[in-house]
């Protein structure tokens, strides 16, 4: 059992890190590139196999309203908000083209 709680956090202290990188080289980064910072907890190919939501299909604009309200702090979240504010406005419009466009 400590065995699985070592790999829980080692996967989101993964995602974290990426994140981090992600904000410092983020010129013209794909949105697929961005997208797989989002895997650890969004699961590959945005189906969720955890605690977070899927984000594969939904709808463009709803995703990009979600992360603009995630980062302005009007959308309540236990970290999404967090995340959010690590991604530039062109950022977040790639990786709703990415996750959205989806099938
Ligand atoms: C550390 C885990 C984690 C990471 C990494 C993460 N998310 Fe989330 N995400 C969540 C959780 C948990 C929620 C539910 C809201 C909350 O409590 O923060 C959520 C909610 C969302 C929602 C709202 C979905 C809905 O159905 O309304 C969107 C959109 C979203 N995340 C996008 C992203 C994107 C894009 C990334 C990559 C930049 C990302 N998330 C990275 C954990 C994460």
């Amino acid at each position: 059992m400590t065995h699985k709680l070592f790999k829980a956090s080692a996967v989101t202290a993964a995602s974290l890190l990426c994140l981090g990188l992600s904000g410092t080289v983020n010129a013209g980064a794909s949105g697929a590139m961005l997208g797989n910072t989002c895997a650890g907890c969004h699961g590959t190919h945005g189906v969720s196999a955890g605690a977070a939501p899927s984000l594969k299909g939904l709808p463009v604009d709803y995703l990009k309203q979600a992360m603009h309200d995630f980062k302005s702090d009007k959308r309540p979240a236990t970290i999404m908000n967090r995340i959010a504010k690590g991604y530039s406005d062109a950022d977040i419009d790639a990786m709703a083209a990415y996750f959205g466009g989806m099938k």
